[in-house]
Formats: C-alpha cells, sequence, structure tokens
C-alpha cells in the first residue's frame, strides 16, 4: 500500500515537473514573441517631449530633497544618489589619433589631445551601506579646463565637462511618467509592488523589475574593475550616441590586486588605495561610444532598452589613466564630496538627450545646490 502511495506520489511530481517546464517554456517563448514584435525598429533619431513631463520632474525634485535630508549623515548632507565615494582620483583621458572623422566632436575634436580629469567612484544607494551590499556602482568624470560655452554652468562648474555613468546597461525605468509612480511607490515602501502598480497585467513592468534586481549586483574586486555605461543616450555632433567605460588593462602595466577583504565596510576604496597608492600601479580604460541606428530598436525615449550591440558595436575614442597617487586624504575626501558632477555639465555637442536626462538636468542641479547651501560650502 505504501510502495503503490509512493509510485503515485512520484507520478503526480513527474507530472507537475512537466507541466511547469512546458508553461515555463511557452511563457518564455511568448515574451520572446512579444517582446520581438514590440522591439521592432524604425525609432526616431529626434527627441519626443511628452506632455505633461515638466510638472512631474518639479514633483521628483520635492521628492528628492526630502530623501536627501532624510538621510543626513549627522552633520554633513550627501548626495540622493551614489552618496558614498570610494575616492576622488586624478585621471589623464586621451583622445586616439586615429578617429572617424565623423565622431572628431566636442572634446574629441583634437587627435592626441589629453585632458586633465577628475574621476569620482561611488556606490549607487542614497545612504553610505557596506560594500558587499548588492549596489549599483557609479564613475563620474570631470573634464577640466575644456573652452567653449556649457549647457548648464553652476558655480566653478563653466569649464567642465562631465560623464556620470554606472555598472549597468539598462535603467529599470523607461522614462519621467514611470520614474515618478515607481519612486513614489518605492517611497511608501512598495519595493517590489512599484513594477505592478495594479491588478491590470498591462501596467505590470516584470521586465524592468528584472533590470532593477540585476543593478542591484554584487561588488566588482575593485572600481576599477568594471564597465560603466552612460545608460540614457547623447549627442556627439550630428549623431546620437551612448558610451561607455571598459577596464583595459592591456595599457598598463601588469598587475593582480591581491585579495581583499570583503567584511570591510569600504574595500572597494581600500582596493583603489592598494592599487594607486601603495603598489603606485596605474589604472587604465578605454571611452568607447555607439552610434544609434534607427532602423533598428534603439530608442531615445526609453532608457530601459539596452542598444544592441551585435547591431551598434561600440567604438573606442578615447584612454583613460589613472596614474599612481595618494588620493585618500581628510582634504581631497572632502573636495571630493564637494564637487557637483551633472551631464548637462557639457559642451553642445555631447548634449545629453531623452526623458532621463531631461529629468536629469533639473534634478542634479536642485540637488547640489541644495547640498551646498546647506554644507555651507559653496
Ligand atoms: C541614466 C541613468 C543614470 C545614471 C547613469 C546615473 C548615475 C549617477 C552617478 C554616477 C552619480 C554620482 C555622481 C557623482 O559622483 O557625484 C549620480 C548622482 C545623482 N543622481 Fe543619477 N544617474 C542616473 C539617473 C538618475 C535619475 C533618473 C535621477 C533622478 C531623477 C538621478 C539623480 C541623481 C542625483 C540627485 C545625484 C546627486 C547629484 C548631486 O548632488 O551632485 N540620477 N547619478
Amino acid at each position: 500500500m505504501l510502495k503503490r502511495c509512493w509510485l503515485w506520489l512520484g507520478h503526480l511530481l513527474g507530472k507537475l515537473t512537466v507541466l511547469l517546464l512546458i508553461v515555463g517554456l511557452g511563457g518564455w517563448g511568448i515574451g520572446s514573441i512579444y517582446y520581438a514584435w514590440k522591439f521592432s525598429g524604425p525609432v526616431s533619431n529626434e527627441e519626443q517631449i511628452p506632455p505633461g513631463e515638466a510638472a512631474l520632474t518639479q514633483g521628483i525634485i520635492e521628492d528628492a530633497i526630502r530623501i536627501v535630508e532624510q538621510h543626513r549623515d549627522n552633520t554633513r548632507v550627501l548626495r540622493d544618489a551614489h552618496a558614498k565615494a570610494h575616492g576622488c582620483v586624478k585621471a589623464e583621458f586621451t583622445v586616439l589619433a586615429e578617429l572617424d572623422p565623423a565622431l572628431r566632436q566636442g572634446v574629441f575634436s583634437e587627435p592626441g589631445k589629453t585632458w586633465q580629469a577628475w574621476m569620482r567612484l561611488s556606490n549607487g544607494n542614497a545612504y553610505p551601506q557596506f560594500d558587499r551590499a548588492r549596489d549599483a556602482r557609479g564613475m563620474a568624470i570631470k573634464l577640466l579646463d575644456v573652452p567653449g560655452a556649457k549647457l548648464m554652468a553652476s558655480k566653478g562648474t563653466a569649464s567642465d565637462q562631465d560623464f556620470v555613468m554606472f555598472n549597468h546597461s539598462s535603467f529599470f525605468v523607461r522614462d519621467v511618467a514611470e520614474y515618478k509612480s515607481n519612486f513614489a511607490a518605492q517611497a511608501s515602501g512598495k519595493k517590489v509592488l512599484a513594477f505592478f502598480p495594479n491588478w491590470d497585467p498591462r501596467s505590470w513592468e516584470l521586465r524592468h523589475l528584472i533590470i532593477a534586481l540585476k543593478t542591484l549586483a554584487p561588488a566588482p574586486e575593485s572600481p576599477v574593475a568594471t564597465t560603466y555605461s552612460s545608460i540614457a543616450p547623447f549627442k556627439l555632433g550630428p549623431n546620437n550616441i551612448k558610451y561607455r567605460v571598459i577596464p583595459a588593462a592591456e595599457n598598463c602595466p601588469n598587475y593582480e590586486l591581491p585579495k581583499q577583504n570583503h567584511d570591510l565596510p569600504n574595500f572597494l576604496r581600500n582596493a583603489l588605495y592598494q592599487q594607486l597608492s601603495l603598489d603606485r600601479v596605474p589604472a587604465c580604460f578605454a571611452l568607447q561610444v555607439q552610434r544609434q541606428n534607427p532602423k533598428h530598436y534603439m530608442p531615445i525615449e526609453d532608457t530601459s532598452v539596452e542598444w544592441d550591440e551585435s547591431l551598434a558595436p561600440f567604438e573606442t575614442v578615447a584612454t583613460i589613466k589613472l596614474p599612481a597617487q595618494d588620493f585618500d586624504s581628510t582634504e581631497q575626501n572632502l573636495f571630493c564630496d564637494n564637487l557637483s558632477f551633472n551631464p548637462w555639465h557639457s559642451l553642445p555637442e555631447h548634449r545629453p538627450i531623452g526623458g532621463i536626462n531631461r529629468l536629469r538636468k533639473a534634478v542634479y542641479e536642485a540637488v547640489s545646490v541644495y547640498r551646498h547651501e546647506r554644507n555651507g560650502s559653496d
């Protein structure tokens, strides 16, 4: 009797497994067909600004300032995002000598030109936490003494050209409207429900939830050992592009970072310090751009969609070197905290485009002004 029961149970479990497999494969197949249909080109190569975006942006600024105040670090007001820095380091940014003439725009105009720069490496979270916590990691670059009028210049930034990235290739929301509703839900504690706003399956954003979960990834071994992407699109002269910074160890002396203790809260800062300050070995990167091909699904107004690399390959336009250096001093860390990076600190040739970038224009400036005023550092 017992044996028959076990056999029956085994049979049932077998059937259930097959059923789950069929449902899973079917769902995956239907999902693939749906996205192949939904994500097919051509797309516009112009910005398309939806009505009501400006009003939503104003609400988002107010939310951001509230968060900054909530996360106040005893005495200092930190950034609303990427609050914890691993360090601000000096960088040399050299434009390739050989470049497609169509890419010779803005700061890439002069072959072989080396720009001096600051690079701030950070964790993405709104308040400082242990580096082992899953998170996005940020890289912000500020080229110095760049001549020419900028799209936006606050005090002390008129000669800056900034590049602002984090280490994932797509964003967890498509546009300003979704950012507003997702942010509001997350602020009221509904982390996952933010992606399922109501019972109507058409409002569900499972794909965006997956992007958010993937973005919150374990830390790399070092902040110089991961790829950082612009995610949002930009102009490069007449081209629409996305950019990224990849490690380029081949341009630097051979170096193997000793294993870091991941139980220490700031092991990413330690890794940077070990390489640049103790072992005195430089770190190297390449800056690459990807040109939009509007015949395919490479939208400007949807940051949740990665532009397909097989259709729009990345092309190296500059190399970046972090020379061996001492960076971890009280003065330099304070200086770093007081810097403001903003994708709109930019020559018109590198103009940010798309809804998420339009949103960033107002929010970064407002948060930066606010924290500088509150910290008495302007
Ligand atoms: C393409 C998507 C985005 C990327 C790649 C990105 C990346 C970054 C990075 C790396 C930083 C730190 C810059 C530094 O080191 O000082 C930063 C700061 C910041 N981000 Fe973003 N971000 C994105 C979208 C957004 C959005 C949609 C918002 C909100 C509307 C936002 C709000 C902020 C704010 C308020 C700061 C701090 C600005 C300051 O106080 O100086 N970001 N972001």
